[in-house]
């Protein structure tokens, strides 16, 4: 498969490619030196990636002219629990160790999942003011998703991404043939996100899940590159039309993360996956939608249906309605204290509402404690 490329316009200074293809890791270090981001790079990345991946990579990047000494990589615990200030901190000291060494501009490269770039890319939003920093996504959901966009946090008491920033990445490196190591729940996983985006936008991409989710599990290339090139077609342009989300377009991706965040902390970031929850949360979410008379019955069940055909799970288990409610009030999204939705009308249509009543709320979620 040839490369493909976005691209994410936000002006002349911070504009930055995403580049998809498959087994393109070995020309990953020439691109990135011909971009001149650093002459030094800090890799952060889990042990099981950098087990699989490592030599790779910084092979690859020494062939690319870049020196044995101006490469360090570092390992942070796989899951959400590394979303810490403890871990961010624990980062920023290695760098400023790395940093202090040489005459050296680094440039910081996020090699994992959502969890190493979410914090990576925090780490690279606050240190010295910002330096730049490269995403090189290893799961689908960062292939989809949180690669691009700039949204990166840790987590904080119960609150998750409560102290983070908006911070672009200077490129999104995607290759596809780094998903064969991922095991399945995490590919299911990914694929919420993009059904996602189906629902908010693109009934044309809900309808290619439902025809070709075998081919997406079974990671042939071809059907990973549709829904990967589509998804991140509309993040960036929906990142270029509300980059701080302050606009109502971008708050769309908000769609299942409301009831999604809520059971994720609920259940102690172990029970559930991200996409897991946020697959939940969207059922919650057409499930509130159907209360006000938003969405057809018809909508919900082939929602419902294709999220148990691909394997997500449609209820929770070993969390109370109280425990989750309680993780809403801490909710981002609720603004002095009134809560806000994005609610679908439609496969393909949401609507953002405000106040939704606590017992409808409470009603629809407890629907899905099983
Ligand atoms: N910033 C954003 O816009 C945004 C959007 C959506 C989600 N997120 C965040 O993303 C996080 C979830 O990310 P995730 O689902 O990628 O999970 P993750 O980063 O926890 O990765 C999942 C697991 O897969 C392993 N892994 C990763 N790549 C692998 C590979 N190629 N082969 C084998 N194992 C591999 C990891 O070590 C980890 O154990 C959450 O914290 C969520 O809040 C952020």
């Amino acid at each position: 498969m040839e490369n493909k490329k976005l691209k994410v316009e936000l002006g002349p200074d911070r504009s930055y490619e995403i580049i998809i293809a498959c087994q393109n890791l070995k020309e990953f270090g020439a691109h990135l030196r011909s971009l001149q981001l650093g002459n030094s790079i800090f890799i952060i990345t889990t042990p099981v990636i950098n087990n699989l991946y490592g030599e790779q990579l910084t092979c690859g990047l020494k062939t690319a002219g870049f020196a044995p000494q101006d490469i360090l990589l570092v390992e942070v615990p796989a899951g959400e629990q590394s979303k810490s200030v403890e871990q961010w901190l624990k980062l920023v000291e290695e760098l400023y160790q790395f940093d202090q060494q040489l005459e050296r501009q680094v440039v910081l490269l996020n090699f994992g999942g959502g969890v190493v770039g979410d914090l990576g890319g925090y780490v690279a939003a606050s240190y010295r003011r910002g330096i730049n920093y490269v995403q090189l996504p290893t799961t689908l959901l960062a292939n989809v998703d949180s690669a691009v966009g700039g949204k990166v946090a840790v987590d904080f008491k119960e609150a998750k991404n409560l102290i983070g920033a908006f911070y672009q990445p200077r490129l999104v490196w995607v290759d596809l043939a780094l998903l064969k190591s991922l095991d399945a729940r995490q590919i299911i996983s990914g694929l919420a996100e993009v059904i996602k985006y189906g629902v908010i936008c693109d009934p044309e991409l809900f309808v290619f899940v439902e025809e070709h989710y075998k081919a997406i599990l079974a990671l042939e290339i071809w059907a990973l590159e549709r829904i990967v090139v589509s998804s991140y077609a509309i993040k960036a342009q929906m990142v270029e039309a509300d980059e701080w989300d302050n606009r109502g377009v971008r708050i769309k991706l908000n769609l299942g993360h409301t009831v999604g965040h809520a059971i994720e902390a609920a259940a102690g970031y172990a029970a559930y996956t991200h996409g897991e929850a946020v697959a939940v949360g969207m059922l919650c979410a057409a499930e509130i939608a159907r209360g006000l008379g938003m969405l057809a019955k018809a909508e919900l069940v082939r929602l419902e249906k294709l999220l148990v055909e691909v394997g997500l799970p449609v209820g929770v288990k070993g969390v109370s309605l109280e425990q989750i409610m309680d993780s809403l009030l801490h909710d981002k999204k609720f603004v002095r204290g009134r809560n806000r939705f994005v609610l679908p009308t439609g496969i393909g249509k949401v609507e953002i509402r405000e106040g939704v009543s606590d017992k409808l709320i409470r009603q629809v979620i407890a629907g899905r404690l099983h």
